[in-house]
């Protein structure tokens, strides 16, 4: 990637280009990190611990998506799903990109707004929207409404929306092969309308009794999904119901969304899909079946919206090295940071790749031989746990392997954290959120989320009088 200091990373070791050739492109690692010298400076900058988001990489993953979809399709629109990360920031760069931003909150849709992008460009997800939160989403004239339940479909009658568009979430039925709390497609889900049951007949007829300019329909199966089958299915489902619905005169879908998902890498276990492939692949799956059956496609428009394809591999997190213990079991190295930045793995059990920078005389290439400790994998590696600083068991990181020589004051580079960690960090224990920092195309770093401070941890709380 121009501009970005991007490594080949591969079993837990960085190489140079030369062997780029010889690497089958879906082994490729092009995911952004900081060069030593780099991640040095920043933590000393900027403090740790610290997300880096790189904006070379955010737009050549938005722009690859672009292409890809494009390619596949002829009339596509895209959304960035926000939730994955709303730093206003990351939300301008992809609208510049020619993204629409899918909202699943007012405030989401005020981080959009704050970012300078037009309500009209956003839509509006949810499976529990309040009247207020609609009242708002219709008065800033949203761009779309993802409506989501029969109540839903009630409030929106009461609401009057006019003539903004209104999608309707559809369950199509598939189970996804990814972390159950991660997948929605299922005919067991708390989101949309069940295909099977008839329940999205139900909303269709529903929708177009309370006078709502409904334009089409919508399914998320799930995320990080490595094996795109689910996707499939999930787009076979949304055709083929788009096409019982004209079939029988109710109603002709003018726009399918098929939602986001596709998987990136974590560890060099993960193989995702080149974006190029899965989107003809799920374009196809929507395609075939409308037509072989004469559907208007040439006034149909095809819709993703993608989240961590767009920034997960663009970030990394930068923690300082702690106290480092021994037990007659493990090796624990603890990290400045844990569960609150980063409850991923807490959550899904997630894992990723690591990587240690040494502080001050000690370089990179100083790995002792056969350091204490040092006993699996490579000469001069150790197994540890690196574990976050929060009374948990706060296990972030389970059996990496480390220079054997790991001391308090190195820093740990954590690779694919742009997703999915600064939205959904958290003040456990009190903690304050770790500030965000994008590396510019000029090779500047930029202050774009600062790190909280202790003062605005208690903006929101007072105590009674009779307590003071
Ligand atoms: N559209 C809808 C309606 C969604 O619910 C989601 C994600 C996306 C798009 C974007 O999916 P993506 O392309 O990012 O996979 N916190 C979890 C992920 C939850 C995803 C929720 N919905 C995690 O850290 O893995």
């Amino acid at each position: 990637m121009a501009g970005s200091e991007t490594t080949i990373r591969g079993a837990g070791g960085n190489h140079t280009s030369a062997i780029l050739d010889l690497v089958p492109a879906d082994l490729l690692d092009d995911r952004f990190g900081l060069a030593s010298h780099r991640a040095l400076s920043l933590a000393e900058t900027f403090g740790t611990p610290l997300y880096v988001m790189d904006e070379d990489s955010i737009r050549y993953r938005a722009r690859r998506y672009q292409a890809a979809f494009r390619a596949a399709f002829p009339r596509v629109e895209l959304a960035y799903a926000s939730k994955a990360n709303s730093t206003l920031a990351v939300l301008k760069i992809l609208h510049q990109e020619g993204f629409a931003i899918d909202v699943a909150s007012i405030g989401e849709l005020e981080a959009a707004r704050r970012a300078g992008i037009p309500a009209s460009d956003c839509h509006l997800h949810g499976n529990y929207k309040t009247d207020l939160e609609l009242a708002v989403a219709i008065g800033n004239q949203i761009g779309a409404i993802m409506v989501d339940s029969l109540d839903e479909i009630e409030q929106l009658r009461r609401l009057q929306p006019g003539q903004i568009e209104c999608v309707l979430r559809l369950a199509p039925g598939v189970a996804p092969d990814t972390h159950h709390r991660i997948s929605t497609g299922q005919a067991d889900t708390k989101f949309g309308f069940n295909i099977s049951d008839g329940s999205a007949e139900e909303a269709v007829r529903a929708s177009l009794a309370a006078g709502l300019n409904l334009k089409g329909f919508h399914c998320h199966v799930g995320s990080q999904l490595l094996d795109p089958d689910a996707q499939r299915g999930g787009g076979e489902e949304l055709a083929k119901f788009a096409l019982d619905m004209r079939q029988r005169g109710l109603f002709t879908a003018r726009y399918l969304n098929l939602g986001g998902g596709i998987g990136v890498r974590y560890t060099e276990i993960d193989h995702p899909m080149p974006v190029e492939d899965y989107c003809q692949l799920v374009v196809q799956a929507v395609i075939e079946p409308l037509q072989a059956s004469g559907y208007p496609i040439d006034q149909l428009t095809l819709a993703q919206e993608p989240g961590r394809y767009l920034v997960a591999e663009t970030g990394v997190t930068l923690y300082r090295v702690g106290p480092v213990k021994q037990t007659p079991v493990r090796t624990y190295v603890a990290i400045d940071g844990g569960l609150s930045d980063n409850p991923r793995p807490a959550m899904y059990e997630a894992q990723y790749d690591v990587e240690l920078i040494r502080q001050g005389e000690r370089a990179q290439w100083d790995v002792p031989v056969d350091g204490p400790g040092a006993v699996f994998g490579s000469p001069g590696l150790t197994k540890v746990t690196i574990s976050g600083r929060h009374c948990e068991t706060d296990e972030l990181f389970r059996d990496v392997e480390l220079p054997a020589d790991v001391q308090n004051g190195d820093l740990v580079q954590v690779f694919t954290t742009g997703a999915y960690n600064s939205s959904m960090s958290s003040n456990y224990n009190r903690f304050t959120r770790p500030a965000t920092v994008l590396l510019r195309p000029d090779g500047t770093a930029e202050l774009v989320q600062a790190r909280e401070t202790i003062e605005q941890l208690f903006q929101r709380e007072s105590l009674p009088k009779d307590l003071q």
